[in-house]
């Protein structure tokens, strides 16, 4: 019998994204499993797309280099006072999830952390609504060239996996994707510096607490320090730790967003970084959580896009669950409650 494990390593169960370009009986089966992993366990995780291997170490070399600049430079980048929307750098405490834990289900937490980690986000090149925040070329050179050429090819990978779901939900091909046209994602570096264990445990403060992403469809990578959790969609308030075996592994997650337009078919999956396993007794006998790096790429649709449950997962018994909202105002009315 296999040994009980006290954590789950999702990379036995990734799916090839090169089937999305394969034969079609390949297409079918990967469209199926998308779907069925995001209702069955609420993630899903995916191997060998085009960030594998090196573009997915740059990108991990990079941002570190940028969090290692001291606060002063990283500063050039810093977001704007009253800035709407997540753009440039946020230091450690800046912004603080738990204000928005339990928002999609309408119930929000009444817990105040801070959130111990530093963050630096970015859209699309042109965004006459909201714009790019960069470190000067010379303080970082190479970076904003990386990010935004990661940001475009994100945005391709986006679509093709919304096109998976639409398929694997017996929709129309372009259901989803021809709601991404604007490139309105966000592309974030997320640093978690090391801190001392008893701060995570003190009940003031979190990596980050537990919330949904706000679009439809999220992808994460993370370094192997741990501490990534989701919550268990067969029972409530059971979070398991979301494990990859390799930095280039994609964690894909769904959104309000997503959730909001399947009428709950799909659900936002909860999820949240606590203190890892990893985690050490140092010299002085004080144990200290490693600092972790993260990488994510939040989906987003188009900010005039009218979010409401669609016909095909609305009848008698399951009556549309969601009232009717704009992407862009939906995305807004939960953002401001971060910083
Ligand atoms: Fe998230």
């Amino acid at each position: 019998m296999a040994p009980a494990s006290s954590h789950v390593t999702v990379k036995s169960t990734a799916l090839d994204f090169r089937h999305l370009r394969g034969a079609p009986e390949e297409f079918s089966t990967f469209c199926f499993n998308f779907v069925d992993r995001l209702q069955v366990e609420g993630y899903v995780a995916v191997e060998n797309h085009p960030w594998t291997g090196n573009k997915v170490g740059g990108l991990f070399e990079i941002s570190q280099k940028f969090f290692n600049l001291p606060d002063e430079i990283k500063k050039h980048a810093g977001r704007r006072k009253g800035q709407e929307g997540n753009r440039g750098w946020a230091y450690v405490g800046e912004e603080n999830v738990s204000a928005i834990t339990g928002f999609a289900a309408g119930v929000l937490s009444e817990q105040n952390l801070e959130d111990l980690k530093e963050t630096f986000d970015m859209g699309k090149v042109d965004d006459s609504e909201l714009a790019n925040l960069w470190p000067y070329q010379a303080d970082l050179p190479g970076f904003r060239h990386l990010m935004e050429t990661a940001f475009e090819s994100g945005h391709h990978i986006l679509l093709q996996l919304l096109r998976a779901l639409a398929v694997g939900l017996g929709l129309s091909e372009d259901a989803f994707t021809k709601q991404h046209n604007c490139r309105h994602h966000e592309f974030r570096l997320l640093h978690y510096p090391a801190v001392p264990a008893s701060a995570l445990k003190s009940g003031e403060s979190a990596r980050i607490s537990s919330h949904t992403d706000f679009g439809t469809m999220s992808f994460l990578f993370q370094d192997d320090v741990g501490g990534l959790e989701g919550e268990s969609l067969r029972e409530e308030g059971n979070y398991l730790p979301l494990r990859t075996e390799r930095k280039d592994v994609m964690i894909v997650i769904l959104g309000d967003m997503m959730m909001r337009q399947t009428n709950g078919i799909l659900r936002a999956l909860p999820h949240r970084v606590t203190l890892p396993s990893t985690a050490s007794i140092n010299a002085e006998g004080e144990e200290w959580a490693p600092e972790r790096f993260a990488i994510a790429f939040f989906g987003k649709p188009d900010r005039d896009v009218w979010l409401e449950p669609m016909q095909a997962f609305v009848d008698e018994s399951n009556p549309a669950r969601y009232d009717g909202v704009a992407a862009g105002d939906y995305d807004r009315s939960k953002l401001l409650r971060l910083y």
